[in-house]
């Protein structure tokens, strides 16, 4: 049998009805969307419906929804397109963000930017009112995530748009974790760009949105022919839009109750292995959190042992990386103030739609007989 898959933060499988829907499109809807002839028209018209079932999952117009070929893409878009309209500027972010937010800053700073990078708290929550202070008369962008990808820790998002909204800057999101997870409302939340990742909720990989408020001003990172309004030249993938799309319809459809329940199974599996492993740490916010994310510190053991004694019974991860044999502890754990052993003795486990009680508890079982034979 194979293993229990608790890795969904990192992709989930693709669902039969994407399956579907992109097959057909591969064999039917083989049309260039640019295209003036029938076959063109019909392309163009899965093109479009796509982008509607976008904006609808997240509360936009379609016109505000650019397709990229994921989050990585939909970051970049949106920081190097926001910077760019400038010489130079001050940007604010934080310092649990995924690498594809974190390096295009980072190659920003190598040209000159400045950037304030955001400490959190023990929880990993950045502040509002810190970052109320950060900005200055040369703030030009500001890009904190909604969900983290380790921890599922969720940031206080319309706090930082109201701030952002208030003093005139550009609010970058990163929501690559939190859309189709947790019900995301671009106007609720006051984000002016936002990144979509469609593997992360049942989509085929490779493809992802990017929202632009209506106004938003971005310039091209990319340069070719006018697709997505210039902003992302090139044939677009239909097939993969329209797996989006369809992704999209079935995340939206019960999202709240999805949640609710998925929550519920979490911290069955979370006491339950509390109850039999003493000394076992939760990391992230204890109620501010993905429904399905557990980020667990292990004491006395290491996370990527943990796990390798585990890999017939689970998939998982940890957020530590491993370079020439040795373990370098998650850059998020430690900016929340944890100690190189706890950091390290960390898994995160995250659920799916479809994972069960019968499979948690299974997994339970799994997990303490592995933990106590070290
Ligand atoms: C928070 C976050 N942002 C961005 C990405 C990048 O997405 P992609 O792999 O589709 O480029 C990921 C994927 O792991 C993520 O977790």
């Amino acid at each position: 049998m194979l293993p229990l898959y608790l890795d969904n933060n990192a992709t989930t499988p693709v669902d039969p009805e994407v399956i579907r829907v992109m097959t057909k499109c591969l064999r039917d809807n083989y049309g260039n969307p640019s295209s003036s002839h029938d076959r063109g028209l019909e392309a163009k018209q899965v093109l479009e419906n796509a982008r509607v079932k976008v904006a609808q999952l997240i509360g936009a117009l379609p016109d505000e929804i650019v397709f990229t070929s994921g989050g990585t893409e939909s970051n970049n878009m949106a920081i190097l397109g926001t910077a760019s309209r400038f010489q130079s500027g001050h940007i604010i972010s934080s310092c649990i963000e995924h690498p594809s937010v974190a390096n295009p800053v980072k190659h920003l700073e190598g040209l000159g930017f400045e950037v304030t990078y955001l400490p959190v708290d023990r929880h990993g929550i950045v502040s509002p009112d810190h970052l109320k202070k950060q900005i200055t008369a040369k703030t030009v962008l500001i890009t904190v995530m909604h969900a983290n990808n380790e921890t599922g820790t969720i940031q206080p998002i319309s706090e930082i748009g109201t701030i952002a909204r208030e003093k005139g800057i550009p609010f970058h999101c990163d929501a690559a974790q939190s859309v189709g997870k947790i019900p995301v409302h671009v106007r609720r939340l006051k984000t002016d760009l936002m990144t979509i990742v469609s593997h992360k909720f049942y989509g085929p990989k490779g493809t992802g949105a990017l929202y632009i408020k209506q106004g938003i001003k971005l310039k091209a990172i990319m340069f070719g022919a006018s697709h997505e309004k210039g902003l992302r030249p090139g044939t677009e993938n239909i097939p993969s839009i329209a797996g989006l799309g369809k992704a999209c319809e079935l995340a939206g459809d019960g999202i709240k109750k999805r949640g609710d329940d998925m929550k519920t199974l979490t911290r069955f599996f979370y006491n339950e292995l509390r109850r039999q492993v003493p000394g076992m740490k939760l990391n992230g916010h204890p109620t501010k959190r993905l429904p399905n994310t557990l980020n667990i510190s292990f004491p006395g053991v290491q996370g990527s042992m943990l796990l390798h004694r585990l890999k017939h019974d689970i998939e998982a991860s940890t957020g530590s990386a491993c370079h020439e044999g040795t373990h370098t502890p998650s850059s998020v754990l430690s900016a929340m103030g944890l100690g190189k052993t706890e950091a390290l003795g960390a898994v995160r486990l995250s659920l799916g739609r479809n994972t069960s009680e019968r499979q948690i508890k299974k997994a339970v079982k799994a997990i303490v007989k592995a933990y106590r034979s070290f």
